[in-house]
């Protein structure tokens, strides 16, 4: 029988609310657990009572607290496998591939451990005597922090674990339709003995949510929102933040550019536009959006590459497989709408579009030639397994059409020619680059995150995200007794400006 899944406020949990089923997507007549989704006025209690607990959380010395992380990674490792077979059973990911999500949170913790013990400020000398200048990191206060289920674990904790490393509460809203993987993870963070109220997570509607952020944000007990979704969602949450004096941290969707030179192994590229393309059915922000290969080697590249197409196994996510099914009915949907995006002037390749037969949420890996930069395939985020091909003569071109769809993600480039690659880093406009790799697979201490529709620049991981969760404190300690004016009390050493050999 499925589990009944509630929210956890201030250690209570929430009886009441809308119920929901989070479904197995490889079985969809198969729930995995029964949600019961909060309302806003939940979400704006959850925000008061973090509030709270928050102010005791940042007396808690930094290396303490940073024990708690080391703990939490501990947990998380000796319950890798449980993890990880319930992100296969509730989002249709490959095993092996859920193994290395439940790995991203080890990483996670692993790096920020030993933060607890840095969190270093600076000591500034004075423009006069007896004075001294200090920073220091300040905790934002709460988080709210809202993320999707494709990555229903390994992106959670990186808002997570340096949020609660730097002294922040958090409020988790995760995906609905990965309720069951969030509330696993979420037990496992309680376990490392975060006081109650500290970590908080509420299942709710994306409207709710909404409403109950207005109002938590209105009521000052929310600092920091952190979100992980679409676009046009980050946009809404991006100008509700604006209006409150607020900049969220945002990680959009991604139209990844992978520029394929004419001097590249075509046998690597066509591997890492497999793996970009299809690995995760193609739901990774990070996914492969477009191959921008050039003229001369499309068509071996493409011969090369339909042929890996043809050859990957889809199917049950348990098995040694590229890909499984989507994520959930609504991405489906979705995504069939994106299929009807394909047009007569296309060359769809290798074989058959759409769902495949059977029950499970399955798709046939689409590869679609011929695509024109005033495409919808070409300019818009295709969350699913399928990817674009166009083709360019001149390196300027490549990186004009890598900008062009407005996105800023991830980016890749194959080439042997290094003056290629410092060039079209310096030209794409995308936050990440990967040279002879796959557009996905970020390691978890790089600083992650986009330009344009992909984002508002915020980066998670690694120390940058520090800047995320906390706010700088500039000190000054005068101890000259006197009042010593700055600008103006300060003593001068007069050069001779006119003096020349
Ligand atoms: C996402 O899809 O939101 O770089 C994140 C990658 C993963 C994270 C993807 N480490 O593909």
């Amino acid at each position: 029988m499925a589990v009944q899944i509630v929210s956890v406020v201030a250690g209570e949990e929430l009886a009441s609310g809308t119920p929901y089923e989070s479904v197995n997507p490889a079985r969809p007549a198969e729930t995995v657990a029964t949600v019961l989704l909060a309302g806003a006025d939940d979400f704006a209690g959850a925000s008061r009572a973090a509030s709270v607990a928050q102010r005791e959380w940042a007396r808690v010395p930094a290396p303490v607290r940073g024990r708690v992380i080391a703990s939490i990674g501990r947990l998380v490792e000796a319950n890798t496998e449980a993890l990880a077979r319930l992100v296969t059973e509730e989002i249709g990911k490959p095993y092996a591939e859920a193994l290395g999500e439940v790995r991203e949170i080890v990483d996670t913790c692993d790096f920020f451990l030993g933060e607890g013990r840095r969190l270093y400020g600076q000591t500034v000398p004075s423009e006069m005597p007896d004075k001294s200048l200090f920073t220091f990191r300040v905790p934002v206060g709460v988080a709210a922090v809202v993320t999707a289920g494709n990555f229903p674990v390994a992106v959670p904790s990186w808002y997570l674990v340096p949020a609660l490393l730097c002294g922040n509460a958090v409020v988790w809203k995760p995906a609905e339709y990965a309720a069951a993987s969030a509330h696993a993870l979420y037990r496992l963070f309680a376990a490392a003995g975060l006081p109650d109220g500290v970590l908080n997570i509420v299942f709710a509607d994306g409207e709710q949510t909404y409403a109950g952020l207005d109002r938590a944000l209105g009521e000052g007990t929310v600092q920091k929102v952190g979100f992980t979704g679409s676009s046009a969602v980050g946009r809404a949450i991006g100008e509700l933040c604006g209006r409150h004096l607020q900049s969220p941290c945002l990680e959009l969707g991604g139209k990844n550019p992978m520029v394929v030179m004419p001097d590249a192994d075509l046998d690597l590229a066509a591997e890492g536009a497999l793996f970009s393309g299809f690995g995760t059915a193609g739901q990774r922000c990070t996914s492969l959006g477009t191959v921008i290969v050039h003229e001369d080697v499309h068509d071996e590249f493409l011969r090369r590459f339909t042929a890996l197409v043809r050859d990957a196994k889809i199917g049950d996510p348990n098995g040694d497989v590229l890909y499984g099914p989507l994520l959930d009915h609504k991405f489906a949907e979705r995504y069939e709408e994106y299929l009807g995006w394909i047009q007569p002037h296309h060359t769809v390749l290798p074989g058959p579009v759409g769902r495949m037969d059977g029950e499970g949420l399955y798709y046939h890996p689409v590869v679609v030639d011929g695509v024109r930069p005033d495409d919808r395939l070409f300019l818009e985020e295709t969350f699913g397994p399928i990817v674009g091909v166009t083709t360019f003569a001149t390196l300027d071109e490549a990186i004009d059409l890598a900008n062009r769809p407005g996105y800023g993600l991830s980016s890749s480039i194959y080439t042997s020619d290094p003056k290629a690659v410092f060039r079209f880093r310096e030209g794409v406009s995308a936050g990440m680059v990967s040279v002879n790799n796959s557009t996905s697979g970020a390691e978890a201490h790089l600083p992650f995150g986009g330009n344009g529709r992909s984002g508002n620049g915020s980066r998670q991981s690694g120390m940058w995200v520090l800047d995320q969760f906390t706010r700088w404190q500039a000190m000054n300690w005068d101890y000259s007794g006197r009042l010593q004016k700055a600008q103006m009390d300060v003593a001068e050493i007069t050069p001779d400006l006119g003096f020349r050999l």
